[in-house]
């Protein structure tokens, strides 16, 4: 799994490496600018939306809404994708961070209209994402959404099956999500429906009740 240094390596071929994974439909980039589309054209139904970005890397979805008058706070780790980032969007609130220390303490009092992550959260161990996703439901505001698109799964047999035709590009340390476990540990608690939307990606759609 790739650390924080990894990523500040990554950052400026990141797009480029990403397109031509996307393009040649491998893992694990299969449907990524699908996954994007879907979320932008969520958030696109309404106006000047407060949105905040998990793990931006350089702010592909949320560069795109910022132009469009949306409201952009981000957290991420790496230096390098903020300041690529920062580059594309002068006005945003971008703040280094880690998200296994949780919700930085500034965020704490704030309300989103849309919370998005898009390619992170398979950093936390499945345990830590249904925490850290639960940490996120007082900052949505009254009907707010959080939209999650990432590695994901319906079925634990559906992520072995992947494993097992690219096991030369999995990559052990990281957490796939899958549909069916993360739905019931959260299923209690938030509104969570899910799409998937190639063989290796989907998005999750989490509201209060
Ligand atoms: C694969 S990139 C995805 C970037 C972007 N969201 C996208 O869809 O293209 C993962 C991003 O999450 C960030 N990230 C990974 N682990 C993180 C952590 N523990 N805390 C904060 N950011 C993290 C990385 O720095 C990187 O920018």
């Amino acid at each position: 799994m790739l650390q924080k240094d990894g990523f500040d390596l990554w950052a400026d071929n990141y797009d480029q490496t990403v397109q031509i994974i996307e393009e040649n439909n491998k893992f694990p980039f299969a449907g990524y600018k699908q996954i994007l589309n879907v979320i932008y054209n969520e958030i696109m139904q309404n106006k000047n939306s407060k949105v905040l970005d998990i793990g931006f890397g350089t702010g592909v979805l949320t560069t795109e809404l910022y132009k469009k008058g949306h409201i952009i706070t981000g957290i991420d780790f790496s230096a390098r994708m903020l300041e690529i980032a920062k580059a594309k969007m002068p006005n945003a609130r971008l703040i280094q961070s880690d998200i296994n220390d949780g919700i930085p303490l500034e965020l704490k009092e704030e309300k989103f209209d849309y919370i998005v992550s898009t390619y992170a959260l398979h950093h936390l161990s499945d345990e830590d994402k249904v925490s850290f996703i639960l940490e996120l439901l007082p900052l949505l505001a009254e009907k707010g959404i959080i939209l999650i698109g990432d590695i994901s799964f319906d079925s634990r047999e559906a992520l072995e099956n992947c494993r097992l035709e690219n096991v030369d590009s999995w990559d052990p340390d990281e957490f796939y999500f899958v549909a069916k476990e993360i739905k019931s540990d959260l299923v209690d608690r938030v509104i969570v429906n899910y799409n998937q939307i190639s063989y290796c990606g989907g998005i999750y759609w989490i509201s209060n009740k």
